[in-house]
């Protein structure tokens, strides 16, 4: 089967393409980029006039909670919230139980992303044992079984040493560290970021110094190692100018910031609670501009959703016993357009990068990130003027937590194909009748 989409505006940052064009999709590929390609009766038609036709939305940052955690969210749940929200490529987190941290889980998990899941999932592998922070995993055997990357997530690596080992033979395997950055003693008890609002509400802050000792470290070590640091979920000033020096003097070092940390801040969780409670706390007014100017500039790289579902009675309880975390996959699309590209804060341009090539270069994606012709036909279409009101209970994710409900937004992934196959369309399009490859 062809699929032709027809007279929609083209956006690749890759190949500074912003122009309307047709894509012809053959085989699962991208097989022309033109414009007018000829319509025959063997090719079905995607009317993409008045949209936005990018390369597959890319997130590096997923938590799917399955194994053992699937009350939360599970591969199916969590991947049809990764398509409804325009993403057709996740890398999920190894924080699940068992912790993903050899090969014989990772070919199981990949054995059943095949059956259940509605877009491409790359597997991140822990960098220690159950994530203990005591002897490295089988680096070379969990790259050969399919991990992307490596991370201890929120149990960070804090001895030097083996962190020092696992940048050298990241190196050697060409596999990105992903690093919360966090300093565990520092960051012990704390709840929200360290400021007047702990204090007014009584809790114990995090210092964003936390962030910042880990981040130096890390980039120490990437620089004598030559090892490639990714900074996950980047959240204060201070981090991001640490990593815009490393990037200066040539260091490995990329990152990611999610959309809550460009958007909200510490006074949030006065009004949404512990839907504003995550790892790495929502900062101050001053680290917001400064990620932001930070994304602009591309120290940061790439935005990720750092998507965290809990369950209710996980959520609904008080600041301090509340779990870390926020879903982020159904709003962060709608969210960069509404409050930073609509706001003239980065382009749409600068945007789509960092959601496409930046992510698929970072991790290493084959044939992913952009449009050219060969590559996986991995699409997402936006829809600039739907505005529309974020609603938790309409989630395809099991996780309602989010402090975005309610908002009103302006701008949607409104289809989203994975291999030249329609996995999610909204409700508009499906009235205009689109019949294959729909969600089954
Ligand atoms: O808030 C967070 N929740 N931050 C993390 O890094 C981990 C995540 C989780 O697993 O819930």
């Amino acid at each position: 089967m062809k699929i032709l989409i027809k007279g929609g505006r083209v956006i690749d940052p890759a190949d500074n393409l912003d122009k309307i064009v047709d894509i012809l999709i053959e085989n699962r590929k991208i097989k022309a980029l033109d414009t007018d390609i000829a319509i025959n009766e063997n090719v079905e038609i995607i009317d993409g006039r008045g949209k936005v036709i990018c390369p597959g939305f890319i997130d590096l940052h997923v938590h799917l909670r399955d194994p053992g955690l699937t009350y939360k969210e599970t591969l199916a749940t969590g991947t049809l919230a990764a398509a409804g929200g325009g993403f057709t490529s996740i890398a999920c987190m190894p924080n699940t139980i068992p912790v993903l941290d050899n090969p014989e889980l990772i070919e199981n998990f990949m054995n059943r992303v095949q059956k259940e899941a509605y877009v491409n999932v790359y597997p991140i592998g822990a960098i220690t044992l159950e994530s203990e922070g005591r002897a490295l995993t089988d680096f070379y055997s969990l790259k050969e079984a399919g991990v992307v990357a490596l991370s201890d997530d929120g149990r960070v690596v804090q001895n030097a040493e083996l962190m020092y080992r696992a940048l050298l033979r990241s190196k050697d395997l060409g596999l990105p560290i992903s690093q919360h950055a966090e300093d565990m003693y520092l960051s012990s008890g704390t709840v929200i970021n360290d400021g007047d609002i702990a204090f007014r509400m009584g809790v114990k802050g995090d210092p964003d110094v936390s962030e910042s000792i880990i981040v130096a470290r890390d980039i120490l070590l990437a620089a004598r190692t030559g090892g490639h640091i990714h900074i996950g979920h980047i959240s204060t000033a201070e981090a991001a100018r640490l990593v815009r020096q490393a990037k200066e003097q040539g260091i490995r070092v990329t990152a990611e910031v999610t959309p809550h940390h460009l958007i909200l801040t510490e006074e949030d969780v006065l009004k949404v609670g512990s839907n504003g409670k995550m790892r790495p706390p929502l900062r101050t007014k001053k680290d917001v501009e400064a990620l932001r100017e930070a994304l602009r500039d591309g120290t940061i790289d790439c935005i990720a959703t750092d998507h965290a579902p809990h369950s209710l009675e996980e959520k609904e309880v008080n600041l301090t016993n509340a779990a870390n975390g926020i879903v982020g996959l159904e709003t962060g699309v709608g969210l960069v357009l509404t409050h930073l590209v609509d706001k003239d804060i980065i382009t749409l341009n600068e945007a789509i990068r960092a959601w496409t090539i930046r992510p698929a270069e970072i991790f290493g994606l084959k044939n992913k990130g952009r449009l050219a012709i060969g590559y996986d036909a991995d699409i997402t279409i936006l829809d600039l003027e739907k505005e529309w009101v974020v609603d938790s209970n309409q989630f395809y994710s099991k996780g309602k937590n989010t402090p975005f409900n309610g908002w009103q937004l302006k701008g949607k992934a409104v289809l989203t194909m994975v291999g030249g196959k329609i996995v999610w369309m909204g409700e508009d399009w499906k009235k205009g009748g689109i019949s294959d490859g729909i969600l089954n």
